[in-house]
This record gives C-alpha cells, structure tokens and sequence, in this order.
C-alpha cells in the first residue's frame, strides 16, 4: 500500500479518498460562494464539529431543532466532500453554512470576489497531534498544520475572516459565542448566549448523537469516541521532554514568517 493508495493530491496537498473524488474536488473548484454563505474553516481537529453545532444555534437563536434532526456533515457541510454527504449547496437558503478543512489559497476563485464570512478556529498544534494521533493513528491529509495556519492567518483580505481558537472557546464559551455572534451580526441576549453555551459543552455536546458521529458509519464507537476528551493542554500527559524539545524546534523554524500572535505561544 502506497500514499496514493489513500490520498488525492488536491493543489498540492493531500486529501483522504475516503472523503473526496476528483469529482468533488471539481465541485469545490466551480463552487460559487454568496456573500451571505458563512464558511467554518479549520485544520481537522482544532473544533469544527464544535463550531458546526455552535454556528447553527446562534443563527437560530438558540432553537435545537437543526443541530437536533440533521448530522453536523449535513448542517454545515464540506465544500470539497459534498458528493459525500450528498448535499446539493445550491438549492440551500440563504444563509448557508458550510465547512472547509483546505487552506486559504486553495479557495475557489468565487470565494475571493464574494468574501463570505468565515470562522477560522485554530488550536494548539501539540493538541491537534495529540487528537489526530487517536482519529487517524497519525495522518497526512490537508497538509501542513503550518501551511494551513499560515496560509490563513496571513490571508491577503482579513476584513471578512473572524479568528478564534480552540483554547478561547474552552476557557469562555459564552465569550466565544459572544463574539461569534457580534460577527454574524446576530447580536444575541445574554440569556441566549448562556443558552447556546451549555448546549455546546463538551459533555453535553457529546450527548447529541447528530454531532458525535454516531449515526455515521464512519468511525467504529466501540473503539473511539469522536468527541474524546475535549480539553487544552492533552499534549502533556502524551508527550515526553525530549519530545516537545523537538516539536517547540520545528514550531519556531516554521511559524517565524506568521505574523500572528496565538494563545498557546
Ligand atoms: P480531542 O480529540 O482532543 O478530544 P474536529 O471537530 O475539528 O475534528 O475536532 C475534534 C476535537 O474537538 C476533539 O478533540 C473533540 O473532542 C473536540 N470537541 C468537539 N466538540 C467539543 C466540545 N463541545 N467541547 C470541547 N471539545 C470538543
């Protein structure tokens, strides 16, 4: 078995087969963003599935009843992956909500002219390794954290892009969803805000079987939970001294041209 065995090469970066055919890469290619779309933009395991469920409930205000009767790869489906999950992005209303695990240049020409709102989240690279470490025994699709990162944080219009992370919505999720409403100019009252953010805990998120992927065939339960462990800071209890000497070396190397100030640094 060889790489391509697994993976498309999709502008120079690997993609899962198991997600994407040259058919729906060609989709994302022709895809027309509206002004009005709002894109979740994240490297894999820094809090799409969480921004998928929180995204939804602020634009609802707070009534479940999407993030209740529709998995999350159907609420907010992948621009890239919609032949997967069988969305037709076209017939959807406006507002659409949708996700995308590609770096900022590989957008379709369409995103550039018609700037959607997007919620970029990033989380702590030591943890993202950690998380990918028990998803996928350790893979390559998307590639680079850094090219991912970067290629976002130093996106040439940043006028329609919101920045959080991970470690922002674990430590004040009604911050976190505060400001993520101001930015979908869906200013919410406190009580909603409160609302939303005990909805979108991780213990109770973690109840929701249309956001903890156990009514999709796609990973064995038995073995995994999706929603795993939901913290900052996993990285300590898995990685050793000699370890995050190594992983700080090639962190400073490869973020020096990110002008970009993160939480965890
Ligand atoms: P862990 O494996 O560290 O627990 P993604 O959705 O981008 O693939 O990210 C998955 C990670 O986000 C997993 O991290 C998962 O547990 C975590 N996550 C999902 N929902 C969460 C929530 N409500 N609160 C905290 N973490 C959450």
């Amino acid at each position: 078995m060889t790489e391509a065995d697994f993976y498309l090469t999709y502008k120079g970066v690997y993609v899962p087969k198991e997600y994407h055919s040259p058919e729906s890469l060609r989709y994302c290619e022709e895809f027309r963003f509206r002004p009005d779309d709002i894109l979740i933009a994240t490297f894999p395991k820094s809090g799409t599935t969480w921004t998928q469920e929180i995204v939804p409930l602020v634009l609802s205000r707070g009534d479940p009843a999407s993030v209740e009767s529709l998995p999350n790869i159907q609420r907010c489906p992948w621009v890239e992956e919609t032949e997967a999950s069988r969305v037709r992005l076209e017939d959807r209303s406006s507002p659409r909500v949708m996700t995308t695990h590609l770096c900022y240049h590989m957008m379709p020409l369409s995103f550039f002219t018609a700037k959607p709102k997007v919620i970029y989240v990033m989380r702590n690279p030591k943890d993202v390794l950690i998380s990918l470490y028990y998803y996928h025994h350790m893979s390559v699709a998307y590639g680079s954290w850094f090219d991912h990162v970067r290629s976002w944080v130093n996106a040439e219009d940043k006028s329609h892009i919101l920045y959080i992370s991970y470690e922002e919505m674990c430590w004040d999720l009604k911050v976190a969803v505060r400001r993520i409403s101001k930015f979908l100019d869906k200013p919410l009252e406190d009580e909603l805000i409160e609302k939303i953010a005990d909805r979108c805990e991780f213990k109770n998120m973690k109840k929701n079987n249309m956001s903890n992927y156990s009514t999709l065939n796609i990973i064995d339960q038995s073995k995994f939970q999706f929603l795993r462990k939901g913290i900052t800071g996993d990285w300590k209890n898995h990685l050793t001294d000699e370890e995050v000497q190594m992983f700080d070396a090639v962190y400073k190397k490869n973020t020096q041209d990110i002008n970009y100030q993160f939480i965890w640094d």
